[in-house]
């Protein structure tokens, strides 16, 4: 009998547990005996592994979080840490690693894998949508649409006291959240580190919005910007324009929620198709989703995106935004 061990690591995404879910499955029906290392690769480091059964996996397609904990483990980033989570992996008898989270988990794959680990396959999960070969990560349509519930009821507010609103995104250096669910949710003027940011021009677009009668103003401003935060920005604008600036920013609320439908459906096919990989003897890479199907990223291609920004919306952004 096979023994796989998964693990979620770094920042957690909606979606996760669906993944989780679906791996497990695909496991106990191919014979396969199921383990969950806990706190990511932590877990692997400090021999801290569950046994996943039916029981554990049931009623959690609809959570977000991860039902194995992550973290971002800096013990793993060094060589002797890794030889630990070998030494362990060997006495747990692990033929096989399913790795779900973001570049900085492919990177350690590819280090361990490289070090002689059991054989491992990757899914991307992140709510950031910015991993190279793939045009989507798992967790990026559930922050996309929190945020846009946040943008909705803040324009709300805004509109009826005619205010000038930035509003903080997500993303660490990719500005997907924002694009995505500043077009979507209507804001004037979208902010992304992908772009460079010219606030005179900013200031303009705002104020001939004002005088083409719009009420409400909303800026959505991406996190990792060049030109500073939600905060820095808005004082910058505020001081050309002369309107007053209120900001919110969304943070943590993005990583959090019941995962949307394409979130949990596309969670469950990677899931599925990881273990169907290993038992097949593929591996090394990291599953991603292009043109509505499964592709394969070797690990060493798996790198951040320099532009994750869909080209689609980008193209057309300047219309849709202003
Ligand atoms: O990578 C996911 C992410 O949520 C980024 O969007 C954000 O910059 C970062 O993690 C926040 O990390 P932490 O939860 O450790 O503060």
């Amino acid at each position: 009998m096979k023994t796989f061990a998964i693990l979620t690591s770094g920042g957690d995404a909606p979606g996760m547990n669906a993944a989780i879910r679906a791996a497990a499955r695909t496991g106990f029906r191919n014979n396969v005996r199921m383990l969950g290392a806990m706190h990511g690769f932590r877990g692997l480091v400090e021999d801290d592994f569950i046994e996943l059964d039916r029981r554990s996996i049931s009623n959690i397609i609809q959570t977000g979080g991860s039902i194995l904990r992550s973290s971002r483990c800096d013990e793993f980033e060094t060589v002797e840490g890794r030889a630990k989570a070998l030494e362990n992996c060997r006495r747990r008898g692990v033929d096989g690693l399913i790795l779900i989270g973001g570049d900085g988990t492919m990177k350690g794959a590819l280090a361990f894998e490289t070090e002689g680990s059991p054989p491992s396959v990757g899914l991307p999960g992140t709510i950031d949508n910015d991993i190279e070969g793939t045009e989507y990560t798992i967790g990026f349509d559930t922050a996309v649409n929190t945020a846009l519930r946040a943008i909705d009821q803040i324009r709300d507010t805004a509109e009826a006291m005619e205010r000038m609103f930035f509003i903080e995104t997500m993303g660490r250096r990719s500005g997907a959240i924002a694009l995505t669910a500043g077009i979507a949710g209507g804001g004037n003027v979208v902010i992304v580190p992908e772009i460079k940011t010219d606030i005179p021009k900013v200031a303009k677009t705002l104020l001939d919005d004002r005088e083409a009668g719009a009420t409400s103003l909303l800026v959505i401003v991406s996190e990792g910007d060049s030109a500073g935060g939600a905060y820095e920005i808005a004082a910058k604008v505020k001081e050309l324009t002369g309107l007053d600036a209120h900001v919110t920013i969304l943070g943590h609320i993005q990583r959090g929620g019941s995962p949307t439908a394409q979130d949990r459906i596309i969670a469950s096919v990677l899931g599925v198709t990881a273990v169907e990989d290993l038992l097949a003897g593929r591996h090394g890479h990291l599953l991603g989703w292009k043109c509505h199907a499964v592709t394969r990223i070797p690990y060493a291609e798996a790198r951040t995106s320099t532009s994750s920004l869909p080209v689609e919306i980008l193209q057309h952004a300047d219309m849709l935004i202003t």
